[in-house]
């Protein structure tokens, strides 16, 4: 039986998973993504085009990997059909390649008005979520009242549909009886309509997505998970209440696709060289000077999903040894050297001062997150012009010195070195 290979986030998002899904995908049959939904963005540029994915996986984009969106996420159907035709229209055979669990929890308009209504409501201690009614339609899954693909086909859909639009206007109601829009917007037999519609196209793509996976490991298929969103967003291991709704970590790829634990084999962390956040909550290593700016417009840090502007910092490692140890990480990814490779001086945190107590033990409290201070290393930047470069013997001897780094301090080999936003941009070792 083969054993599948995980691609993890190791901090807050973007750090470039896409893009080794994208490298391992060449060898891979089957590509599963595991949680979240159209929250995600995975940047691939191949072949003169750039695609941003938001609910299938990248592995897709080789021509031969199937991709499979496995039963822990939540899914908008109007979004993947978009993403469906756009693939299409570059010439990918969808129809054969794509398979959406039964399970697959379905995002309705009335999630997303209740992410915008709930962001409204907490004021000043907003989430920054992405409005893609995320955490309301995990809500559902985790009440029980959530509407999975397989309802769609079910005799008492319209029935049960019916129920959660009328719950969710008296909810909205609730949190804004002002807002005059809510029942024009939450139409029900026009939702009925628009989602019977959906259901009908997507009908062709939907599986036991359980049973395919393990049929596919028993005949020795080369599966790998692409994660969404990353460690630091996780629900209970992330920085609560700034967090995302799922479990981005390594058991959410197993709960999320029907995989056992032991059918794991490597579990690949990306970071990038510096790091980045979108959306509230603390951040470190943040900085909110020239640098910061200078890392955001050299790494075109603004988000995927939203545009926002990300949040910018030097690279933390007490949060990536954290992600190690959650993840179990076998190797690394370290995306950007590019990018960093252009400051003369570049700083990596290896310790957090807490009010004198100096640690490397990371923590998710946030009292003591938002006080920590950063201890800094300093190593020598000015790369010189490795953009697009393939091999590491050919990286200068400071680059070749912050890789080493990394590892000896997390105890983990870096595998992947990124060195552009190109599909071949990177050293693989
Ligand atoms: P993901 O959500 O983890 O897949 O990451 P995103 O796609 O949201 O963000 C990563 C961004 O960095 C994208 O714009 C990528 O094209 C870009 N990128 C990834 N790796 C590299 C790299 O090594 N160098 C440079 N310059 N850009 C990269
Ligand atoms: P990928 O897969 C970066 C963040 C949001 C917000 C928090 C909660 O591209 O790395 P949500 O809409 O999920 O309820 O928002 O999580 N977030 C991401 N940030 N990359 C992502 O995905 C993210 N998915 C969610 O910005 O702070
Ligand atoms: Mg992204």
């Amino acid at each position: 039986m083969s054993k599948v290979d995980v691609v993890i986030g190791c901090f807050y998002g973007d750090e470039g998973k896409g893009k080794v899904i994208d490298y391992l995908a060449e060898h891979a049959d089957i590509a599963v993504r595991a949680t979240g939904g159209d929250n995600a963005g995975h940047t691939i540029e191949a072949g003169g085009v750039k695609y941003a994915m938001r609910l299938t996986p990248s592995g897709i984009l080789s021509g031969h990997t199937i991709a499979v969106l496995g039963n822990g996420m939540v899914l908008n159907p109007q979004v993947l059909l978009e993403e469906i035709a756009n693939l299409k229209a570059h010439g990918f055979d969808v129809d054969h390649h794509l398979k959406i669990s039964e399970k697959v929890q379905i995002i309705f308009p009335y999630h997303r008005m209740l992410d915008r209504a709930l962001e409204k409501a907490r004021g000043g201690s907003k989430i920054g979520t992405t409005g893609k009614g995320i955490g309301p339609a995990y809500c559902d899954k985790y009440e029980r009242s959530g509407i999975r693909m397989e309802d769609l086909y079910e005799a008492n859909f319209k029935e049960k549909l019916q129920h959660a639009v009328e719950s969710k206007k008296a909810l909205l109601k609730f949190y804004d009886p002002e807002d005059t829009t809510i029942d024009e917007a939450l139409d029900f037999e026009k939702i009925y309509a628009e989602y019977s519609s959906y259901a009908e196209q997507l009908k062709p793509y939907m599986c036991d997505t359980v049973t395919y996976l393990h049929k596919a490991l028993e005949e020795d298929k080369n599966v790998i998970v692409e994660g969404a969103q990353a460690t630091l967003l996780d629900i209970d291991f992330g920085s609560y209440p700034y967090v995302t709704s799922s479990n981005p970590t390594v058991g959410g790829m197993v709960t999320g696709s029907g995989l056992s634990a032991g059918d794991i084999g490597n579990v690949y962390g990306v970071i990038k060289a510096y790091s980045s956040r979108v959306g509230e909550g603390p951040y470190v290593t943040e900085l909110l000077d020239e640098t910061g700016d200078k890392i955001r417009e050299l790494g075109h840090e603004y988000g995927t999903v939203t545009h926002r502007p990300r949040r910018c910092g030097w690279l933390d490692l007490v949060t990536l040894k954290y992600a190690k140890r959650l993840n179990g990480l076998t190797a690394l990814c370290v995306n950007h050297l590019d990018t960093i490779g252009k400051f003369d001086k570049i700083k990596v945190c290896v310790a957090y001062d807490c009010n004198g107590t100096v640690t490397e033990d990371f923590t998710t409290n946030l009292t003591v997150l938002n006080s920590a201070k950063p201890v800094y290393k300093e190593f020598d930047g000015n790369f010189g012009d490795i953009s697009g470069c393939t091999t590491y013997e050919e990286l200068p001897e400071n680059a070749k010195a912050y890789i080493r780094f990394i590892e000896e301090y997390i105890g983990v080999p870096v595998k992947f070195i990124g060195t552009g936003a190109g599909r071949d941009a990177m050293i693989v070792r």
